[in-house]
């Protein structure tokens, strides 16, 4: 068996709170490395290059990054006004690593809510830094009351012996804690319900592959892997009993944005009449954007498909590639969307409301 990952933090402080320490993400499964980001650049990067993924993960990153910044912002900007200019480019700097998942910019504008708040109540900056990382801290707490909480009314829709298959990786690496579509699996294996895991390999960047296979059977979980183009045979064969997929972003009308190819497996789930659930923090709903229609969707290099992980390319030089990082998937193949506080179900318009 391979390293137990589920003793790593995915991301954390350092002890002098001066830097961001995430799990290199893309260096896994072969070698599990920490590595420690100082600069505005250095989080931004780690971000768009998936060194740190996953909609929960990236918000509490930038989370902490936001105060790192602004702890070296505070060592020359001793008044609120030039300070607070700063922030707020720094803020907006590390909103533009990537699009999709409204964690990022949920979490940024929430240390920017409690640095104005602080300012209004009449804290100095020093005073305003603290308590900007004690916000960060809290962020990732939650994150973990979160996915628990969210495991807990998913085990809800499953018995003893299931058959699971997932999509991505909404795991504890793209978490603090238990994943999102994986914390129904944790909390079984707790409980000795010994799922049956069905990870599709997830291309282009392999995260089913690298990082769900990895952690779920690092973790001791069953767990088989299958190309993407393979999940029609196993649902067809009735070996799966439930779909538990995360998300990037959840519209108010139940539509949903997640890694590239989810919108397969949900409609050949609704062929062969297997439940299709979504896990969603609240901090992944957005009752802003209406349907999926406005959801942004990231493009990505055309070398994640065409030479990424091949000993030589694969494709002929110059031919044209479509690479979006991410689907959506209509809410009318949505069985139903968890969420850390029950579950949600059609008409999601009404339902997403109540939860939010
Ligand atoms: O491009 P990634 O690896 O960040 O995409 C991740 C996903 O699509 C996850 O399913 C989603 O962020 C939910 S993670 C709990």
């Amino acid at each position: 068996m391979s390293e137990n990952i589920m003793t790593y933090e995915t991301v954390d402080l350092s002890d002098d709170d001066e830097g961001v320490i995430i799990i290199d993400q893309t260096r896994l499964p072969g070698k599990v490395e920490m590595i420690r980001l100082r600069t505005a650049q250095e989080i931004w990067d780690a971000i768009y290059l998936l060194k740190v993924r996953g909609a929960p993960a990236i918000g509490v990153a930038a989370a902490f990054g936001i105060y790192v910044l602004a702890r070296q912002i505070a060592e020359e900007e001793k008044e609120f006004s030039g300070f607070y200019k700063r922030f707020r480019k720094q803020k907006e700097y590390l909103d533009s690593a990537r699009p999709t998942a409204v964690n990022l910019t949920w979490a940024l504008n929430r240390m920017d809510k409690v640095c104005r708040k602080a300012h209004e109540d009449g804290n100095d900056v020093p005073k305003i830094v603290e308590i900007l990382g004690r916000e960060a801290r809290e962020i990732k707490e939650e994150d973990v009351r979160v996915c628990r909480a969210i495991g807990e009314y998913g085990l809800s829709l499953v018995k003893p012996g299931d058959g699971i298959l997932t999509h991505c990786n909404a795991g504890q690496l793209a978490t603090c804690k238990y994943g999102t579509a994986t914390a129904p699996i944790y909390l079984g294996q707790e409980r000795g319900y010994r799922f049956r895991v069905f990870a599709d390999e997830t291309r282009p960047l392999l995260q089913g592959a690298r990082l769900t296979a990895y952690e779920l059977h690092s973790a001791g979980v069953d767990v088989t892997l299958i190309c993407d183009n393979m999940s029609g045979m196993v649902m067809k064969n009735g070996w799966v009993n439930a779909v538990f997929v995360g998300c990037d972003r959840v519209a108010a009308n139940g539509d949903v944005a997640n890694k590239i190819g989810t919108s397969v497996v949900a409609a050949v789930a609704k062929q062969y009449g297997i439940p299709f659930y979504v896990c969603a923090p609240t901090s992944t709903i957005d009752l802003d954007t209406p349907t999926g229609a406005e959801i942004t969707i990231e493009q990505r290099p055309a070398e994640e498909v065409t030479e990424m992980w091949y000993k030589e390319r694969m494709a002929p030089e110059g031919v044209k590639v479509f690479n979006p990082a991410f689907d959506v998937t209509d809410h009318e193949l949505i069985t139903a969307i968890v969420t850390e506080h029950g579950i949600a179900r059609a008409p999601f318009t009404e339902s997403l409301k109540k939860y939010k």
